[in-house]
């Protein structure tokens, strides 16, 4: 089952980053990183066209109370979502507390480690402070640098489901999922 998340009284410190709550000031921040081309599309969200677009956004993400913003030298620079993951997908885990990561980056900071330093510090507060079971991660199969990012941070691969993408294609996803340390001993 997906358990209940609130990040709202939430702030995470890694060595690089800041994560934390969004707020209405990250406006102009957000729109320069969604706007630019092959950003969004990856994570199935269209490039950001304008300023109200990404408000209309930010707006959800200050509401759901569930989407990390990733602070990096004052500015934000990237999103981290605690997704609702698709039941259907994982009957096997619905007596289980779990959740979906979502996630993106500017372009500009791409191959410097910084999501899986961000996923790294998620999973641990999900596991540590909110005791979830299991965390699932997904990417489509031709997404080799989510993959990577799956791999560095110790998932592995769980199975193959199909998701109808935002052009109303079926495309393949691959499933990562991790376990909370000491869970994989006990029966479920
Ligand atoms: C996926 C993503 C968050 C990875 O973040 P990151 O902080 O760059 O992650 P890493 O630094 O660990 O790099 C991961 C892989 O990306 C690839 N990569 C690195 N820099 C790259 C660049 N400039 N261009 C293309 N690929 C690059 C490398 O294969 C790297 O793996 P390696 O470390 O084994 O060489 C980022 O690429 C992104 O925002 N992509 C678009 C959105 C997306 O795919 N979201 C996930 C949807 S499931």
């Amino acid at each position: 089952m997906n358990a209940p998340i609130d990040i709202s009284r939430v702030v995470l410190q890694t060595d690089r980053l800041l994560l934390r709550c969004w707020r209405e000031t990250d406006l102009h921040d957000f729109y320069a990183y969604a706007r630019v081309d092959g950003v969004g599309q990856p994570a199935d969200w269209p490039p950001h066209k304008s300023l109200a677009d990404t408000k209309a956004i930010l707006d959800t993400f200050i509401k759901e109370k569930t989407t990390f913003a990733l602070e990096h030298r004052g500015h934000v620079i990237g999103s981290l979502g605690i997704e609702e993951y698709r039941r259907e997908n994982f009957p096997e885990l619905e007596p289980l507390a779990s959740r979906a990561l979502g996630y993106a980056l500017s372009k500009d900071y791409w191959g410097q480690g910084l999501m899986p330093e961000a996923v790294r510090a998620v999973t641990d507060y999900l596991f540590r402070v909110q005791k979830l079971d299991f965390l699932l991660l997904g990417h489509f199969v031709w997404n080799h640098q989510s993959a990577r990012v799956a791999e560095k941070c110790g998932f592995r691969y769980s199975k193959t489901c199909t998701h109808v993408n935002q052009h109303g294609k079926t495309e393949a996803t691959r499933q990562n999922i991790l376990c909370r340390p000491g869970l994989e001993r006990v029966s479920w």
